[in-house]
This record gives structure tokens, sequence and C-alpha cells, in this order.
């Protein structure tokens, strides 16, 4: 208690200890729980660089963009490269060295959706949930290549519990529980403009998760690195709650991870415009970096060369990343990623006790990105894939990355592969399917997968306006 106190008042935060003297009980306990798990003096450095004055996102001036594995192979020894590599990729999968990892610690406050993000209904037919299509998917790739793919999932305090309790109630959509694996990320608190951490409630401190780039120091605090060592795990397929298209485990970008000695790898995409919300691939003194969307300079995301932007190459957060880095960053139990500063409005309670409610940005939440350790990679690569097959994400309830969108593009990739198998499905003037489908992840992983379905269960095609789910 006594330590507790001189932390605080060595760092301006007494409020805390007031706030704690008018406690008791279980109250008392969980605010001098958490007072005591926040590396005060640590954290006084950061009000100090990143809350007292607004840092300045330095853009290097040999800032240069990133060169990448083209979606097409360009010539054919690339061509025989992109071969060998898919089947590396499946080498993998198959011998159990690959484990999913999804990041759904967020809060989805742009979604308006109260809950875990992964619990939002998303399908355009059946509505199943985030969760539910990435189970399932996982469960056909693990059927498919005779494996097992474990399931890393980070949560957060905010919604840890919520997170466990639907997969619990939902029987773990059909996968073996022991194959799901929850781990919290850590949190930081709000600090508000003056310097002192805000309050949520009379007895707990504002804390916000601590950004994606928590994920690291979280699988190794929480053993999880250890548990992907002895299952034999050597690569991490990492992906987004808020993006159902994602193939879950990617042959190709895996394989070419591991026949060029990557230690991180990523999926990118051509940005549709040069402010699209897409961190965007960078290199600097050799080194790949993303430099997120907002803190790209305008002119630097304007630029163009014979009518093609430079920075063309935008991030849909998609990633393998080798178990031996993660191992190799985090020892020691610390990883210094820079910090992100992020001005929010937090809803918090003053010291009468009152909840206030900001109408405009009142403090701010830190948070370290995962692709920050792109730089620290000994090797990297970057695999451009095809937008249509890959990135659907749900960020906003209307409009681009919506809920609306992504199911837009779920649809059309399904009835894409119907008409690989062979179903041709009606189409508007503008080549959308003028009908709803869906196609079952359980069954169907990839284009192989839906000509074998098909061929198995024949189904007469979909008539104009049809809303149809193929399970
Ligand atoms: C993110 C990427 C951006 C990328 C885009 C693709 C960042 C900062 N930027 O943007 O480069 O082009 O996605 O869709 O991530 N999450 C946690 N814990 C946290 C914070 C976030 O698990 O503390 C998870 C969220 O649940 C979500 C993902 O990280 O799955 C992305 O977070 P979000 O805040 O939505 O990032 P974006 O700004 O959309």
């Amino acid at each position: 208690m006594e330590n507790i106190a001189e932390a605080l008042k060595r760092n301006h935060q007494t409020h805390l200890l007031d706030a704690l003297n008018k406690l008791s009980g279980e109250g008392y306990e969980k605010l001098k729980k958490q007072i005591e798990g926040i590396d005060w003096d640590g954290l006084s450095v950061l009000i100090r660089d990143y809350v007292m004055k607004k840092p300045v996102t330095v853009i290097p001036a040999d800032l240069a963009p990133a060169s990448y594995f083209p979606l097409l192979p360009k010539d054919a020894e690339q061509e025989a490269l992109y071969k060998r590599a898919f089947e590396k990729g499946v080498e993998l999968i198959r011998t159990g060295k690959v484990a999913a990892l999804t990041v759904a610690g967020g809060q989805g406050t742009r979604l308006g959706f109260d809950g875990p993000k992964g619990t939002y209904p998303i399908t355009p037919v059946l509505h199943k949930t985030l969760f539910q299509y990435f189970a399932e998917s996982l469960a056909r790739v693990s059927e498919k290549y005779g494996c097992r793919i474990p399931w890393f999932i980070m949560t957060s305090e905010l919604n840890d519990k919520a997170t466990r309790d639907f997969f619990k109630s939902h029987a773990f959509f059909g996968l073996p529980e022991e194959s799901v694996c929850f781990f919290t990320q850590g949190f930081m608190p709000a600090v508000d403009y003056s310097g002192k951490v805000l309050m949520s409630a009379p007895d707990s401190i504002a804390l916000t998760p601590d950004g994606h780039g928590g994920t690291l120091l979280a699988l190794r605090k929480w053993g999880c690195l250890d548990r992907m060592k002895a299952l034999g795990v050597e690569y991490i397929s990492y992906f987004q709650v808020d993006n159902p298209l994602v193939p879950v485990a990617n042959p190709l970008l895996l394989g070419l991870h591991a026949l060029e000695n990557s230690e991180m790898s990523s999926i990118m995409l051509s940005k549709t415009n040069a402010f699209e919300k897409l961190g965007n691939f960078c290199v600097t003194g050799g080194k790949l970096q993303i430099i997120e969307y907002s803190d790209m300079p305008k002119e630097l995301a304007e630029r163009t060369t014979n009518g093609k932007l430079d920075f063309i190459a935008g991030s849909p957060a998609i990633h393998v990343i080798s178990r031996t880095f993660i191992e190799r960053l985090t020892a020691g139990g610390r990883l210094d990623l820079p910090w992100h500063r992020a001005d929010k409005k937090v809803a918090y309670v003053d010291a009468n006790g009152t909840e206030i409610k900001p109408e405009s940005p009142n403090a701010v939440k830190l948070e370290s990105f995962i692709f920050d350790a792109l730089p620290l990679a000994s090797a990297t690569i970057i695999l451009e894939a095809d937008r249509k097959e890959c990135f659907a994400p749900t960020k906003n309830a209307t409009g681009v990355d919506s809920a609306e969108s992504c199911r837009a593009m779920l649809c059309a990739r399904d009835a894409r592969r119907m008409g690989v198998a062979g179903i041709p499905v009606p189409r508007k003037e503008d080549g959308s399917p003028d009908c709803t489908v869906e196609l079952s992840p359980r069954r169907i992983f990839d284009d192989a997968d839906a000509v074998e379905f098909f061929r198995n269960h024949p189904v007469s095609a979909p008539e104009r306006g049809a809303c149809a789910a193929y399970e």
C-alpha cells in the first residue's frame, strides 16, 4: 500500500489514491489490483511524450514504396516458384506446422455493435457470426488437409468473458474445444489532456486495450508460444476478426514465407484510391515498414508515376509470422514497439463520482501496432492478393467497409465459385449477382472444394432475386 501511494504521488496521480481511500471490500481490492498492475514511472514517461505533447510522425526522407510478389507471376521462373511455394504451404498445413491467430480485442465502436465483434452476424443468408464463419472455415481446412489447425484468439479484458461464453454456448461451432485457445491482451489507462489517468467507475480505472501490437507479448505471457512449440507449430496465420473473406490459411503466402526464410510476411492489395484507409507498405533504411493511413502525408499518398499511385500497396492486415521471431522479440518478457496516440471520447467519473460523457475527444489512448514488428524482422516478403478473394472488412454499419459491403463481397465470391462449379448465377447489368447466395465455409474452402461440393450435391441455378444457402 505504501509503495502504491508513493508511486502515485511521485507520478502526480494522487486522485487515484483519494478514490481508493473512499472504497472498501471488493471495490477496494479491485482498484488496488489495477493500480498495482501499472508501471507508474513508465506510464509517466509515455504521458510526457505522447499526451502532454503531440508526437509528430517523422517521415524518413528515403521513404520508398515496398516491392512485392505480384498476384500473377511475371515470368516462368516466378511461376515455378509460386507452384513450389503453394505445395510447400500445403505441406506445412498438412504437417501441423500452422496455427491460426485472430485478433479480436478491439472495441468495434465504429460498427456500433454492443458485444465482441466476432459475435456479429455477418453472412448474407444464414446470418452466421464472424466467429462461426472462421470456425467452420478452420474445420474445413483441417478436414481437407488431414490435420488440426489450432486457433488462437486474442481478446481483451473488455470482451474476454463474453467471447469465451459465446464459444461455449455454441459448442465451439463443432471444433474440438482444446484446439481453441483464448488469450487476453494487455491494457493501457486512458489519460486526460492534463495528464491524469481517468476512472471509468468509482472502483475502476478507464482501461483500454493496448493495441494489436500487444498480441506478441500476450502470446508469451499466456504460454501460447510454448503451447505452439509443443504442438509443432512454426508459422502463424494472422488475421483480423473483422474480415470474414480472409482465407484462414493461405498456402501460397505460407510457402513463400518459408522458402524465402521470411520472419514476417504480409498480403498486399492495390489501394482503390490514394486515401483508402489501409496501412501503406513502405521501405526505409532497407527495412519494410507500414505507415498507417492516418500518418501518410497527403503529397506522398497522392504521388503517381505514369498515372499509377507510387504507394499503391495497402495492407489488409493479413500476415504470416514465424513463431521463433515472436520468441526472439519477446525474450525477457519485454517488447518495445513504438506507441501511437489516438484522441478519443472517453466516458469517466469525476472526483464526486458523477459520470461524464464528453461530446468531443477528452483523452488519449495509447496503442502499439503489430505491423511495427516488420522492421525488426531479418527478412520479410509481401504477396499481392485479389481483394475480391480476401478482404471484406466490417468496420462500419453502412457504406464503405461496412457489414453491408462485406455481405455483398461474400455473396459475390460465392457466386463466382458457383460459376466455377458450373452453376450459373443470374447477374445484373453491372455484373454483380442478381440473387443472394451463401456457400458453407464448413464445406467449401476454395474453388476446388466448390466443384467437388456441387458435383456431390447437384442443384439448379438460383433464380433472379433468390436467396439461397448451400450447406
Ligand atoms: C487496421 C490497420 C490498417 C489496415 C486495416 C485493414 C491498425 C492500426 N490499422 O485499421 O493498417 O489497413 O486494419 O482492415 O490496426 N484489435 C485488437 N486489439 C486492440 C486494437 C485492435 O485486437 O487493442 C483488433 C481489432 O479487433 C480488429 C483489428 O485489430 O480485428 C483492427 O483494429 P481497428 O481498430 O479496426 O483498425 P483499423 O483502423 O480498421
